[in-house]
């Protein structure tokens, strides 16, 4: 977590309200591998990061003299403050980070629970667009936060759950619980393999020896990738339904032939990355279990190949990426993370090459597409908490 945004954070809150706030860091998640599996009740490989949110949050009666009535939230990085009053809560047309804010408001509200009014102030270090769930993170800050001040009682599982429905109803994206899972659930040093059906998780401390993780992020993020997003998981509950099983974590390669004639071909190539990426996951599991890195490898290049090619949520920005990493032996795998249309590439890259291999793919990315792509490397970090 970084120190000088607790004090950004803290110091704006002091600057316009008097007390102390509760403190939190919600933190953002990378995915190692396991992409689109989430919504199809299958596996996921994610850990929380040392980038995420800072809130600071207190109750409206703490101020003297300011207004019961009135709730407060200031973005920071936006310089923009909304007011609204969570007794008569308007939730039309929200745009950007407010449906977050007020989409958690009233999910929780939803479940019969008193929210009454608050000012929270809050900033980020995740870059946006970046695939890093800054959304979930900021999700999980308000609603932890709240659940804090007003003594709701919520577990854990039922926040992130209030979490996703914001997204759902007041974002209009169909997301799986991967991020905000993550992103609450986190341990330092550790990866999650974790089963969306039961909620399950396995933490595996993160230790690749002469190797590490190596972020890219494009700096780029196309239009579309919601509708696109929303149009997958539909052809994926379709071809459930036509199965009749629940989800498509239940589907071998087999059980999609027996439909094969009712679904394009492109449909179909798209349920066939689904089942191939699970059992993807869970090899990584094994391999990661066996110290094989070369295999973990192999299997997050496939990973991209199937991303790109099969259920195409890439884009030529990511793709370049991981053709650079493919002509250079130091790198173990390397694929797109997250959504897809841009955001990051991960990499499993030997230490000593490091810095060689940022500079290699900046310079080339430049060239290519007249702007720089961003290296990150990144600590895995605990999932939301006071501070
Ligand atoms: C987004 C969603 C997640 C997950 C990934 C793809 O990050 O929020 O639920 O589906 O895309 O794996």
């Amino acid at each position: 977590m970084d120190k000088s945004l607790v004090k950004k954070v803290s110091e704006n809150f002091a600057q316009n309200f008097s007390g102390e706030p509760v403190l939190i860091y919600s933190p953002g998640r990378i995915n190692i591998i396991g992409e689109h599996t989430d919504y199809n009740a299958g596996f996921v490989f994610p850990a929380a990061i040392d980038k995420g949110i800072v809130a600071a949050i207190q109750k409206v009666d703490a101020q003297k003299g300011s207004p019961k009535d009135r709730s407060t939230a200031t973005a920071i990085d936006m310089d923009e403050t909304i007011y609204f009053d969570t007794n008569n809560l308007n939730t039309e047309n929200l745009s950007s980070w407010h449906a977050y804010v007020i989409g958690v408001v009233a999910e929780t509200q939803k479940l019969g629970k008193e929210v009454g009014n608050f000012n929270i102030v809050f900033g980020g270090n995740i870059p946006d667009g970046a695939g890093m769930s800054s959304s979930a993170a900021l999700e999980n800050s308000v609603v932890f936060g709240i659940n804090e001040l007003f003594e709701l009682g919520l577990t854990k599982y039922e926040m992130i759950l209030i979490s996703q429905a914001a997204e759902h109803n007041y974002v209009g994206v169909k997301c799986g619980i991967m991020d905000q899972y993550a992103s609450m659930f986190g341990i330092e040093n550790s990866a999650l393999l974790l089963d969306c059906r039961t909620a399950k998780a396995e933490p595996f401390a993160i230790d690749f020896g002469d190797y590490q993780l190596l972020l890219f992020n494009t700096n780029v993020k196309h239009k579309l990738s919601d509708s696109a997003y929303n149009d997958r998981r539909a052809v994926c509950e379709k071809t459930a339904e036509l199965l009749g099983i629940e989800a498509l974590r239940d589907a071998t390669e087999e059980d999609l032939e027996k439909v094969k004639d009712q679904l394009s071909e492109e449909d179909f190539q798209k349920v066939v990355y689904v089942v191939q990426e699970n059992n993807r996951a869970q090899a990584a599991a094994v391999a990661m279990k066996e110290g094989n890195l070369e295999e973990l490898g192999k299997l997050i290049y496939g990973s991209h190949n199937g991303l790109q090619n099969q259920y195409k949520v890439s884009c030529d920005e990511l793709d370049f990426l991981v053709d650079l990493a493919k002509e250079t032996p130091e790198v173990l795998g390397a694929r797109m993370m997250g959504g897809g249309f841009g955001g990051c590439t991960i990499n499993l890259i030997k230490k000593t090459a490091v810095a060689d291999f940022k500079e290699k793919a900046v310079a080339a990315y430049t060239e290519k597409f007249g702007h720089a792509c961003s290296p990150y490397e990144v600590a895995l970090s605990d999932g939301t908490h006071k501070i």
